[in-house]
């Protein structure tokens, strides 16, 4: 089997580099300035010269805040992009497997009260920001296209590579004697090695489909932030806040929460507490 990983510098691309030179399969991944979404002709003439079996379409555009300002660039990555690849994978033979996000939901209160499992993959969706709106675009254009595919929705990522909460919050507690933490948006992080791993199992189970995926149990982001100060033994003056009091350019959901019961009866596939994948995660970083 041939695979083409694209947003071969980003966290989740990161990771998958690392957990496929482990496996016995051929692989090529490519970074943003030699696979670009957005040149629809270059990236067809790039996967025809390549002739991958599978593509794992990790490149995104990931700024939830400045897709406000810029729409139509977050649009021309996450639906355009995305709907080009999915046509050429379709009419090529290519599975693909593509990432998504649990900002496709509303993340109401209401739902928070509603659902307390989390949402599962049938639950309609409405985005409440344009990254979300993006990214179900994205989402749409696969299904139409007719390929063969593996939708992954993932929440909170965090792994050794790229940015994500832990790591900026390791950062700010190194720096600052208080932390400000929002303690009103609940979900639960889905960390990018087992997002790999288990993600692999579909693969190799010759499962198709939308998937949701994250850790184990329900927080907010304050708790995490103080798990991770526990953890890490970081004395640092950890404030709860209310999101209000951290205005945004893009409206965050209240409640982000995804049901991941329909990916734990695939054989192998393994959820892990958030805690574990928190201490995992930070072993990782230490090393
Ligand atoms: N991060 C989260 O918390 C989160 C949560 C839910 C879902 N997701 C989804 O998970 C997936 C992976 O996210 P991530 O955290 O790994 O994102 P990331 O670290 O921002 O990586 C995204 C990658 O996409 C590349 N990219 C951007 N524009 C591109 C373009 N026009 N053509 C090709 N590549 C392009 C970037 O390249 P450059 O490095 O060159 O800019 C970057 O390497 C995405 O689908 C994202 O929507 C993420």
């Amino acid at each position: 089997m041939r695979i083409l990983v694209t947003g071969g510098n980003g966290q989740l691309g990161s990771e998958w580099i690392s957990y496929l030179n482990r496996q016995e399969v051929e692989f090529i991944a490519l970074p943003s300035s030699d696979f670009d979404l957005t040149d629809h002709a270059d990236t067809r003439r790039v996967m025809g010269n390549l002739k991958p079996d599978l593509l794992i379409n990790c490149a995104a555009y990931t700024k939830v805040d400045q897709a406000e300002e810029e729409p139509e660039k977050a649009f021309a990555v996450n639906s355009e992009g995305v709907k080009n690849l999915a046509n050429y994978c379709a009419s090529h033979n290519i599975k693909l497997v593509h990432f998504s996000t649990d900002y496709v939901f509303p993340g109401t209160e209401e739902d928070h009260q509603k659902y307390p499992k989390g949402y599962s993959e049938d639950h309609p969706t409405n985005p409440i920001n344009t990254y979300g709106e993006s990214k179900l675009a994205g989402e749409q254009a696969v299904r139409e296209s007719g390929c063969e595919f593996i939708i992954m929705r993932v929440a909170w990522l965090c792994g050794k590579h790229g940015s994500n909460f832990v790591k900026t919050m390791l950062k700010m507690g190194k720096e600052r004697e208080e932390v400000s933490v929002v303690n009103d948006q609940f979900g639960c992080p889905s960390f990018a090695h087992n997002v790999v791993y288990n993600c692999w199992k579909l693969v190799v189970e010759h499962k198709l489909g939308t998937y949701h995926l994250c850790s184990e149990g329900k927080i907010s982001w304050h708790e995490f932030a103080k798990e991770i100060f526990e953890q890490m033994e970081i004395p640092v003056n950890l404030k709860p806040v209310s999101s209000s009091e951290f205005p945004a350019k893009a409206k965050r959901p209240a409640f982000s929460l995804l049901n991941t019961q329909k990916i734990s009866n695939i054989p192998g596939v393994t959820i892990i507490d958030w805690k574990e994948g928190l201490t995992n995660l930070l072993a990782e970083l230490r090393s």
